[in-house]
């Protein structure tokens, strides 16, 4: 029936056209685009509480959390959540062995408690404006691509400079649909940003890499933060005079929940979605791109656990390498599973031959698809080559502190270059497992050395090879002889005069692997792949114009770009297989059912087991139990962790943090069967705080529903 009904729907809607609940919209052209549709679902607002410049709307309490994720402030003093994995480095930062605040949590008892974290930044949006004039203003169809990008890039920065003259605000200026629009962004960023309360990894990471992309999920991803601004409510950098910020609009707490088939939406920053790429695209990513990637990463995850397994200190200092690593590895396996199974290579050719059809006899779009394939078959090789080197040179840690090091002239830096120089290396060592970057060097070298064609070998890799026999003993030695695994030769290296430690470190072992494989990425791989996305870029908005012209009814959203957007749909259960229905929402049984002290990833903590034991839930109690995670239709791509997502009023029904494994192919194409958004309910994320953290009078600032 749910099948049946559905074929219908993209029946009626018609091939090509947006599906049901797709898209990432921008919050000034919701009111124009889609706000009748939005309500038409069950929005109960205007498109004026969503965005508007002149009075406080939502948008006022929605944050760019760092450089990858969202928060939302939900009380008058600042008060901001995100996802635990959003603020993990802090809460890492700050851990250790004897304060493991990763492994038991933290919460500040008081505002003094609350500990400043220099480099983190959240950033809200002032207001963004259509600009696609001014930024176009002089380019002329005569122009040699090069010229009317220098063109656009002068124009923007003019736009920037205005938009942000007399006042503390970041402006810029970013294209959609690739460059047929042009936006203004205006920011205020503030960067004293206190780390308040973060769950025990073994809530706010529950399930880790083992049901990370996955559902069903009990995960308790949430971490609180509290903004600070100077007395004059504005932003200022970090000082103990700071006070916390009056934000112009905070959340309100929905502790109803959502039943299954509730309208929600999603508000934050999407990160990159690439929707109308051509199959050739799609062809690389699936056949070559990912399987070569995934592999790379799988030698990479088992030597970290292997080595985490054996000693705690390296459990915790590869923690969170571990999840980043782990994390696109999987993401990656759940995305090519979906593209296969829903043959989206095929579906992309017959759009295309569609397209064709129309085009063939018109001259702006005739050409469009033949030279981007035929461009798409010349950049692969320097594509995989690209890949390789980035997943197996660029996985030795050790490359990472020498190309700090070697690149620039020592003799040439001022006192804050120096700094930084003693800081990064400090950082560095202080993760850093000279056993596990060996072992990965060896294997990543090995594979590159095995599956690159002939004409992007470095040199050295055959020097290994005739020198020492095999590139395992070379690899060896290059770790027994170089100074780069030791922090107490770097810091004495660092008191040497200037020149001299320009000379050791080129001296160094490492030095020429780090020479030899950027020489060849320099010169052999980036020049040849950047001119021919260079070609590639401006057909793309040829096709994108194209597109929009042939299906002039269809109202595309453009991709996602890291800019502010709005996604809705409803809480919505799925079938990721044949016999297989999945609900929509999680409880506190699930957890128990995972639970097992002998496994890393499900030992929760023993107060969760005695709360349960006692069906002690206090006001959170939900027929008996405790919700805990559920996922909806919203089309929400990596960025929109810990975005907010509310009901048809506006109200916090929890965060975004994961897609369902089946759902990862969003970032190409939206699938309303199986694209599933996750997020953790609020009332677990209240739960915790208030029955597991002891920080209930956190609470006391929030803003309830009625
Ligand atoms: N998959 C989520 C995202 O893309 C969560 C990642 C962090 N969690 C983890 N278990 N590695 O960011
Ligand atoms: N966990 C992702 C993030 O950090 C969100 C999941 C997704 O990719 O949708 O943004």
């Amino acid at each position: 029936m749910r099948k049946r009904f559905t074929l219908l729907l993209i029946l009626l809607l018609g091939f090509g056209s947006v599906r049901a609940d797709e898209g990432m919209w921008l919050p000034n052209l919701i009111g124009k685009l889609k706000i009748k549709d939005m309500q038409a679902q069950g929005f109960q607002l205007t498109a004026k509480d969503l965005y508007d410049v002149n009075e406080g709307s939502l948008k006022d309490a929605i944050v760019r959390f760092s450089s990858g994720c969202t928060g939302e402030l939900v009380s008058a003093d600042g008060l901001l959540l995100t996802n635990h994995h959003c603020g993990y480095g802090q809460i890492q930062a700050y851990s250790s062995v004897e304060n493991d605040y990763l492994t038991h949590g933290f919460w500040a008892m008081s505002r003094e408690q609350e500990l400043p974290n220099p480099g983190l930044k959240v950033s809200f949006l002032v207001r963004m404006d259509d600009v696609t004039k001014q930024v176009l203003r002089g380019v002329r169809p005569s122009m040699t691509e090069q010229q009317r990008s220098d063109k656009i890039a002068e124009n923007s920065l003019a736009i920037e400079e205005k938009a942000a003259a007399n006042t503390h605000y970041r402006a810029s200026v970013e294209p959609f649909y690739y460059g047929n629009q042009y936006f203004l962004f205006v920011y205020e960023d503030f960067e004293d940003v206190r780390l308040v309360g973060a769950p025990p990894s073994s809530i706010g990471k529950f399930g880790g890499d083992t049901d990370n992309w996955m559902w069903p999920r009990h995960t308790g991803d949430f971490s609180i933060f509290r903004v600070y601004a100077g007395p004059d409510n504005k932003p200022a950098p970090y000082s103990p005079e700071n006070v916390p910020y009056q934000p112009k609009r905070f959340l309100t707490v929905s502790t109803q929940g959502a039943a299954e088939g509730d309208f929600t939406f999603v508000y934050g920053f999407p990160g990159r979605t690439y929707e109308y790429i051509t199959s050739e695209a799609v062809r690389y990513m699936v056949e070559k791109g990912n399987p070569h990637k995934i592999n790379l990463r799988t030698i990479r995850l088992n030597i970290m656990s292997e080595e985490q397994e054996k000693s705690v200190q390296t459990r915790i200092q590869y923690a969170f390498k571990h999840a980043r690593v782990a994390n696109s590895w999987k993401k990656w396996q759940g995305e090519m599973k979906g593209l296969i199974r829903r043959n989206v290579i095929r579906e992309k050719e017959e759009a295309e031959l569609d397209f064709m059809a129309w085009a063939q006899n018109k001259k702006e779009y005739a050409h469009v698809l033949p030279e981007l394939n035929a461009l798409y078959r010349e950049l692969e090789p320097y594509a995989f080559a690209r890949d390789y080197v980035n997943e197996t040179y660029g996985a030795i840690e050790l490359v990472g502190l020498a190309t700090t090091l070697i690149t620039p002239d020592m003799t040439e830096l001022d006192e804050r270059q120096w700094n930084n120089l003693h800081n990064y290396v400090a950082d560095f060592f202080k993760n850093y497992s000279p056993v596990i970057d060996r072992r990965t060097a060896i294997r990543m070298l090995q594979e590159y050395d095995r599956n690159v064609p002939e004409m992007f070998q470095p040199a050295i890799l055959a020097d290994y090879k005739n020198q020492y026999g095999s590139i395992e003993a070379a690899v060896d030695d290059l770790f027994d002889r170089t100074m780069f695994v030791s922090q107490d030769q770097i810091e004495e290296l660092l008191k040497l005069d200037p020149e001299a430690i320009n000379v050791a470190v080129k001296a160094d072992p490492v030095a020429q692997l780090y020479q030899d494989f950027n020489r060849l990425y320099r010169s052999g791989i980036l020049p040849e792949y950047n001119r021919i996305n260079r070609e590639i870029t401006p057909l793309y908005r040829v096709y994108m114009k194209g597109m929009m012209e042939r299906e002039k009814s269809r109202i595309f959203y453009p991709d996602a770009n890291s800019t502010l957007r709005i996604a809705y749909g409803k809480v919505n259960g799925y079938a990721p297989m044949d016999a297989v229905y999945y609900e929509p929402y999680t409880s506190i049984e699930g957890i128990m059912e995972k639970d097992d002290p002998h496994v890393y990833d499900y030992d929760i903590p023993q107060s969760l087991r005695d709360l349960y034991a006692a069906k002690d839930y206090g006001r959170w109690k939900v027929n008996g139990s405790v919700p805990v995670c559920f996922i909806a239709t919203n089309h929400t791509t990596g960025g929109n962790s810990g975005s907010p997502i509310l009901n048809a009023k506006g109200e916090l029904l929890g965060l975004n943090f994961d897609r369902t494994w089946e759902s990862t192919m969003s970032d190409v194409r939206y699938d309303p069967e199986i694209c599933r958004n996750i997020s953790v309910d609020i009332r677990y994320v209240l739960f915790v705080i208030d029955k597991i953290g002891g920080a209930g009078y956190l609470l006391n600032e929030m803003r309830f529903a009625e």
